[in-house]
């Protein structure tokens, strides 16, 4: 079948991690999209770097509107981040009639209505399940999987880099400077850490999600943020003895007057399933009225696991906007022509 050809706009820790992923998982990924997915077209200020995964797979420029003007491109994969060339190169892939993945939450929660309007316009998808909590699914939970339900409120660890610190200055006493160069070193931070701890990268997935959860646009400018940095080791220490862990959360909840959104540090009893929740890991509670408490946990930063979600998000847009009819619905548990395929 012919496949879907892919162009991806900055092949950095998370670009890297979706050729990875892309790549080792080929099969399974093919057959759950109902045809092959292909990066056919790589763009990065660094073209040796880029080069570096691709080895003469694909297509390499240091030009990203070129990629996004390509008319064999049939999926844009922006991971460029910010707000303003990702911007142009997002608006361009939908002028063009792409279909857009993207992990730029600052991007849509600054942007979000205008760049939805525009999609819906021209009848094409923007997905950004890579853009909330990494590669917990929490996008489609709250868009596909607890569609039946009045959401009543959402509270979630959802920034990786600020939980990772707070659970290593506890831990293990480190100083603030020390864990976040390490969160760096590793992948989870920022470009500019200060979004990080200043809780502002969280304020942008709440925004994100409290728009799906509830109906509304995207209102980045209203929500109150307070991130950890004017927390010390002391405050940390005190919260423990009082039975308390420390963890920046961000939260959307439904209110007489309107939606309510927040980010701040906040205590939460430590026997609680969520103050338990450690290093870079994310996780979110939903609460809806039929359903009551769910939660959702795992990786929320990183190669891997952010690509997991870039490739699933690959994968709807294919099934559901570009495969054939017979292919489109929900891909079965098996398929016929395998049932020699037996569990042993
Ligand atoms: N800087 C983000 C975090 C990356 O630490 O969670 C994932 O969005």
């Amino acid at each position: 079948m012919k496949p879907i050809n892919v162009g991806l706009l900055g092949i950095g820790t998370v670009g890297g991690g979706t050729w990875t992923v892309l790549n080792r998982n080929e099969e399974e990924i093919s057959r759950r999209a109902g045809r092959p997915i292909r990066i056919t077209h790589v763009a990065d200020r660094n073209v040796d770097h880029a080069r570096s995964f691709t080895g003469g797979r694909a297509a390499v420029t240091d030009d990203a509107f070129a990629v996004v003007n390509d008319p064999d491109v049939d999926i844009v994969v922006e991971l460029i981040g910010g707000y303003t060339v990702a911007k142009d190169l997002v608006m361009q892939a939908i002028a063009n009639g792409k279909h857009v993945v993207t992990a730029n939450k600052a991007l849509l929660a600054v942007h979000g209505n205008e760049i939805f309007a525009a999609a819906q316009a021209k009848g094409v998808m923007v997905a950004f399940e890579a853009a909330v909590a990494g590669g917990i699914p929490i996008i489609k939970a709250l868009r596909e999987g607890l569609s039946a339900n009045r959401i009543q409120w959402l509270a979630g660890i959802i920034n990786g880099t600020t939980n990772f610190i707070l659970s290593e200055m506890r831990d293990k006493g480190l100083p603030f400077a020390d864990v976040l160069a390490e969160a760096q070193r590793l992948g989870y931070a920022e470009a500019d850490p200060t979004f990080d701890i200043e809780g502002v990268d969280a304020a942008h997935k709440a925004t994100l999600m409290a728009s799906i959860a509830f109906g509304i646009p995207v209102q980045f400018e209203r929500c109150h943020i307070e991130g950890i940095s004017k927390l010390d080791a002391a405050d940390i220490r005190y919260a423990e003895e009082l039975g308390y862990r420390i963890k920046l959360l961000g939260i959307a909840k439904r209110k007489e007057a309107g939606i309510e959104l927040r980010v701040h540090p906040t205590l939460i009893p430590a026997k609680r399933l969520i103050a338990n929740v450690e290093g870079a890991m994310n996780a979110v509670v939903v609460w809806g009225d039929a359903v009551g408490a769910t939660l959702y946990y795992g990786k929320g930063a990183g190669a891997e696991p952010t690509a997991s979600a870039v490739i699933a998000d690959l994968v709807d847009v294919t099934r559901l906007h570009t495969a054939d009819p017979k292919n489109r619905v929900p891909h079965l548990a098996f398929q016929p022509d395998r049932m020699s395929d037996l569990a042993i």
